[in-house]
């Protein structure tokens, strides 16, 4: 697995929707550029819905995105804000092929659903999102992360 350094866990519950996107607004302010976001969770948990509000937070409702394939997205910054989904990335090879790599090269912040299924592609992570629980039920977050205070 990349190398982690978590030094703060914290755990909150989102009953709604508009609950869960508050908190990825919050922690959205907390990142930096050139951070790398493992975010972990069953199928429906919420990860891409975090993603989006991470976004939505820090660029805004319409920013530019590109090139659009379902593994990566690219939105332009500042920062840069990159979307891997290794859901359907079958091996190391694969990622290469996808030009994967280059998400982490260019100090954009880079968050990465199904981070599991690829661990030697990421760098060091300066952050874990977990998601417990999927469907209409309330969701349970797990966020570690560096203490930056
Ligand atoms: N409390 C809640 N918090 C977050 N999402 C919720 C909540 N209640 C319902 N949802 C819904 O759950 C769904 C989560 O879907 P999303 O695509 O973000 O999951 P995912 O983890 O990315 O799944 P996948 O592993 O398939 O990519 C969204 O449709 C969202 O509206
Ligand atoms: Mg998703």
């Amino acid at each position: 697995m990349a190398q982690e350094f978590f030094s703060v866990k914290t755990a909150l519950i989102a009953h709604d929707l508009a609950a869960f996107e508050g908190i990825a607004a919050e922690f959205a302010g907390t990142l930096r550029a050139g951070d790398v976001v493992a975010l972990v969770g069953e199928l429906g948990s919420g990860k891409t819905a975090f993603v989006r509000a991470v976004v939505r937070a820090l660029l805004g409702d319409d920013v530019a995105t590109s090139p659009t394939f379902t593994f990566r997205h690219r939105y332009a910054g500042p920062p840069p804000i990159e979307h891997l989904d290794l859901y359907r990335i079958g091996d190391p090879a694969e990622a290469v092929e996808l030009g994967l790599e280059e998400a982490f090269e260019s100090n954009a912040i880079v968050l990465v659903e199904w981070p599991e299924r690829l661990p030697m592609l990421l760098p060091a992570i300066a952050a874990r999102v977990t998601i417990h629980g999927s469907g209409a039920a309330p969701r349970r977050l797990e966020i570690e992360g560096p203490c930056r205070d």
